[in-house]
């Protein structure tokens, strides 16, 4: 399959129509940004780290029930999906308190959460209209959401664990085909918050929004914890 005219050009991908009307193909960019777009960068072959680790999980997830957009990785950097309309919510999960939440709730990084934290965020944060009355959802499509996003988080906390990494949080986003929901976008360093296990050292773009250093490294990292490198 070829990409043809370019449809999206976003922060980190780039995405192309082919000769079939169904599917798209995703490019994966090196260039990085953080706190909506003030911060700019590039983490050398970033774009290789998260399109075959997004790849790898997606395939995982898929082999354990959560219907997904993957269709088939055409090299490092380039994948084929389904072309999907996305959900305007960005969907995070979190196991323990980091980043935004331990800010509001006043916690320290780190905290373990009682049970996992779920939320929906408008991907747009100008909007503040309630997601049911704004349609950006309908009830149905909340619900089947929120089962998979917790049942992706008992998945990939288990996966993970293997890797002698701490999910901390993440990020998710999904989209509609066919009447379908399903999972979209990306699961990469850049949208996950994965820690060692045994030293709580940080292997995820935080390195990157917090001006750590060591950031293409601990994207190699994970690669090698999950057995990719
Ligand atoms: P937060 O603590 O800053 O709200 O981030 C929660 C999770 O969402 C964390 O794993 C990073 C991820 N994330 C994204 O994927 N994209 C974003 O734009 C932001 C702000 C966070």
């Amino acid at each position: 399959m070829d990409k043809k005219e370019l449809l999206y050009e976003g922060k980190a991908k780039k995405v192309f129509s082919t000769e079939n009307p169904d599917y798209c193909i995703v490019s994966y960019k090196d260039d990085a940004t953080a706190f909506n777009g003030e911060k700019k960068g590039t983490i050398i072959g970033k774009g290789v780290v998260n399109n075959r680790m997004s790849n790898f999980m997606f395939k995982l997830l898929e082999e354990k029930g959560i219907p997904t957009d993957f269709v088939e990785e055409l090299n490092d950097r380039d994948t084929v999906l389904k072309k999907v309309e996305i959900v305007p919510l960005e969907v995070i999960v979190r196991n323990k308190a980091a980043g935004s939440l331990s800010k509001r709730l006043g916690l320290p990084e780190g905290t373990p959460m009682k049970t996992p934290v779920l939320e929906f965020c408008y991907k747009d944060d100008a909007l503040e209209y309630h997601i049911l009355a704004a349609g950006f959802a309908t009830k149905e499509e909340i619900d089947i959401i929120s089962k998979y996003a917790l049942k992706i988080n008992e998945i990939m906390i288990d996966f993970f664990k293997e890797c002698k990494v701490d999910l901390i949080d993440f990020k998710i986003e999904f989209g509609r085909y066919k009447g379908q929901i399903l999972l979209a976008d990306e699961i990469s360093p850049d949208t996950c918050r994965f820690w060692d296990m045994d030293t709580q050292e940080k292997l995820d773009k935080d390195r990157f929004r917090r001006d750590m250093g060591g950031v293409e490294e601990a994207y190699a990292e994970m690669m090698k914890r999950i057995g990719l490198a």
